[in-house]
């Protein structure tokens, strides 16, 4: 291998593929967008996601996926994806990641798949949910899941040379965060709760200029890695505890080796130097436009697509023609876009 950066060829952006990936997933969810069938929404993006997978090289295995194999028959976790030729990498899926939001028509879900070499990502095993934080690269190295949360968003104000009232935080509206939701105003600073969907929420607070400063709160594991994905590839830090939802949870994660007190960050997370992320768009979010109709026939999609040896991140935008996609077995292929 050659050393010199500027002597190597560039090499195959996997990311580049993947957005295939997330386009089909969102296409086959969206005409279940707002039909209030969660399941048959999930359903057709599995679907569209697992079609399209086929066509990508490579010798894949899924980490984070639609669960255990008894449970889930596809994209289940352990199953190998792929023609089985180089590279070797670990994949985490959601093919609809916000299954409320979608089957309600609401804001921010999207179809997200990352890559990255094999046994690099983090296994959250029997534990469900993780306490969450992320941030922009100018207040990462603020983060902290032991300070008191007012504490922290006085730092970012700080940091950013603004009032604390100017700090906004995005958490999940749960009766669990109460608490944490009155620390962060009494401190001063805004809450915005969201209903689902912090993965979204995640990529919203590790953009610079976002209205979002800040992600707190407990959401899935899976989700968190996804999230610690995403980051790595576009900038900025999550940090991760497991939090196990009871005794009997916790009792099996300490059986199995975990170290629940550890926090983990995003390269704890991800541990992969190089690595894929693509996500489209299903609803319209602050993040990516959702599918769009603009005329009988048509389809638009929004992805993000980044990988993070590079740290290059594309916005694509596609037109898509219906009728042609099920003519090549596109659409047509999942329940839901035919
Ligand atoms: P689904 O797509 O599986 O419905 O998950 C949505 C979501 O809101 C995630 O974004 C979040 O991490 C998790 O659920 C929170 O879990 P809960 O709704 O149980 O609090």
């Amino acid at each position: 291998m050659n050393a010199d950066p500027s002597q190597q060829r560039p090499d195959r952006n996997l990311a580049l593929e993947l957005v295939r990936v997330t386009e089909a997933a969102a296409l086959a969810a969206a005409p279940l967008v707002g039909k209030g069938d969660k399941e048959a929404a999930d359903q057709a993006a599995v679907d569209g996601m697992r079609y399209m997978l086929h066509s990508v090289q490579m010798d894949g295995v899924v980490v984070i996926g639609e669960g255990e194999k008894d449970e889930a028959p596809m994209l289940y976790n352990g199953e190998q994806i792929g023609d089985g030729s180089p590279p070797q990498v670990d994949i985490a899926v959601d093919p609809l990641e916000g299954t409320t939001l979608a089957a309600n028509g609401m804001p921010s879900a999207l179809a997200v798949i990352a890559l990255s070499a094999r046994g690099t990502m983090f296994d959250p095993g029997p534990v469900v949910y993780m306490e969450k934080m992320a941030g922009a690269p100018e207040i990462a190295d603020l983060l902290d899941l032991d300070r008191p949360l007012g504490e922290t968003v006085r730092l970012v104000a700080q940091r950013k040379g603004s009032e604390v009232g100017d700090v906004m935080v995005v958490v999940l509206d749960r009766p669990r965060h109460e608490e944490g939701i009155a620390e962060i105003r009494d401190a001063g600073a805004r809450v915005r709760l969201i209903p689902h969907g912090d993965v979204s929420a995640a990529l919203l607070a590790v953009t610079e200029r976002s209205p979002v400063d800040l992600l707190w709160g407990i959401g899935g594991t899976p989700e968190g890695v996804i999230s610690a994905a995403a980051v790595k590839c576009v900038g900025g830090q999550l940090l991760g505890r497991l939090w196990p939802r009871d005794e009997g949870e916790r009792t099996t994660a300490v059986e199995a080796g975990y170290d629940l007190g550890r926090v983990l960050d995003r390269d704890d997370l991800v541990s992969g130097n190089d690595v894929f992320f693509s996500a489209t768009g299903i609803t319209d979010g602050d993040v990516l436009e959702g599918v769009r109709y603009p005329h009988a026939g048509g389809a638009t999609t929004e992805s993000l697509v980044t990988r993070s040896r590079s740290g290059t991140i594309r916005r694509i935008r596609a037109i898509h023609d219906r009728a042609k996609l099920r003519a090549v077995g596109g659409e047509s292929a999942s329940r839901a876009g035919t």
